[in-house]
């Protein structure tokens, strides 16, 4: 009997990525990440990371992860609710929740399972999601885990979000209202004023994923609920420990029963072993450097602003971003992987974003500002951009 290859289908997927010209290979990153970092042998102006205040080669987050790895180890040795409970992760929620001015805080290994987890474990089947469009990934996969029905409004379309919750009026089963704080590939920020008063007026639960507001926006970088004034008006707040933060994790703010619920119902905390000590302190440091260096939030919007009136100047569409991250509107995958390629070529990491992380047709370049690029990196970038889009775009 002839053997086949019973993932055989796996390959054919891959050989028509490779002919659609879709096809990603992995870079190599083999220095830290930084303004400038070297990526698969080659150094580049990078525009490509989530490190946003430069955080991720802070000397005091470096000596907190090397103080806590000697005093604690290289690993926690269990689940949360186990045994890997370590003083420091309580720290760290204690300290994110006197930041963000809520009672309680819990964090889980990553962004992804802050979100995924906490949808899941407080909805069930009866229950109903209003979901922007462009949410991220965790989002929707947390509302499918949840299996709540799910009711999808136009990205920031208030009338149908308003539409969508009318319509439930009435009917059995909690309401979830759920919304990306910034959007992570148009770099816009959510109409959060005008949700939490939807929220507010059909009695729905309002969750912001703040992933990359943290750090970004709202005094010292408390994220969107800080920056509109909607303080005590939204029941859950997500953020993350991977971007601005510079390390990794993600966390959910509320109330003390939300964290408690969570304690005992989310599948990440219950089934996945928690940080090392060494994330957790590092995180505890970058928390206070967000209040005792104010100016690399200043200097992240300085460059922000400098660099989106760059690109406009030189005549790139940047969409309708308003936040560090940019995106150059390109069209086509195709298109925006050829022309991410040949950036690098030319000394430029800035990705090609593609279906099906972007709708067909809306593929783009994404470039990420840090506070820590130079005025002269900012120059060099458009310059590289704008010089290869004259062979590639046209
Ligand atoms: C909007 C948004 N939410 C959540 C996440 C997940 O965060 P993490 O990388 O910490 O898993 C990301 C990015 O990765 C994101 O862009």
């Amino acid at each position: 009997m002839s053997k086949t290859n019973p993932l055989g289908f796996l390959a054919d997927q891959l050989d028509s990525w490779r002919e659609a010209g879709t096809f990603q290979r992995l870079r190599k990153l083999q220095s830290a990440c930084a303004p400038v970092s070297r990526f698969d042998g080659r150094e580049v102006i990078n525009l490509a990371s989530n490190n946003y205040l430069g955080l991720t080669t802070h000397p005091k987050l470096i000596e907190a992860a090397i103080e806590a790895t000697r005093k604690y180890g290289a690993g926690s040795g269990a689940v949360r609710t186990i045994s890997g409970t370590m003083d420091l992760h309580l720290e760290l929620e204690r300290k994110i929740a006197a930041f963000k001015n809520v009672e309680a805080c819990v964090v889980f290994q990553s962004g992804f399972a802050a979100n995924a987890g906490t949808v899941s474990a407080i909805l069930t089947p009866e229950d109903h999601i209003i979901s922007d469009a462009l949410n991220h990934a965790s989002i929707i996969d947390g509302c499918r885990l949840s299996r709540a029905k799910i009711h999808v409004f136009p990205h920031r379309d208030m009338e149908m979000a308003e539409a969508k919750l009318a319509a439930l009026a009435g009917v059995p089963g909690h309401k979830l209202l759920i919304t990306d704080g910034v959007f992570s590939m148009e770099g816009d920020i959510a109409p959060l004023p005008a949700l939490v008063e939807l929220a507010e007026k059909y009695g729905a639960i309002m969750m912001v994923d703040d992933a990359h507001s943290s750090g970004v926006l709202g005094r010292a970088g408390r994220g969107t609920v800080d920056h509109f004034g909607l303080d005590g008006r939204v029941q859950i707040q997500v953020g993350t420990l991977s971007k601005a933060i510079g390390v990794l994790g993600g966390y959910v703010c509320g109330s003390r029963d939300l964290i408690d619920f969570l304690y005992h119902r989310a599948r990440p905390f219950l089934f996945s072993t928690s940080h090392p000590p060494s994330v957790a302190a590092s995180c505890i440091a970058a928390f206070d450097i967000l209040e005792q260096e104010p100016e690399r939030m200043r200097d992240l919007w300085k460059n922000t602003e400098y660099f989106r009136a760059s690109l406009k100047a030189a005549g790139f569409d940047t969409g309708a971003s308003e936040t560090p991250i940019i995106p150059i509107m390109v069209g086509q995958a195709k298109t925006a992987f050829a022309f991410s390629r040949a950036l690098f070529e030319e000394g430029l990491l800035a990705t090609g974003i593609g279906f099906p992380t972007v709708a067909e047709g809306k593929a783009r370049i994404r470039t990420i500002v840090t506070a820590t690029h130079t005025a002269e990196q900012l120059d060099q970038a458009t310059e590289i951009l704008e010089r290869v889009a004259r062979t590639v775009l046209h």
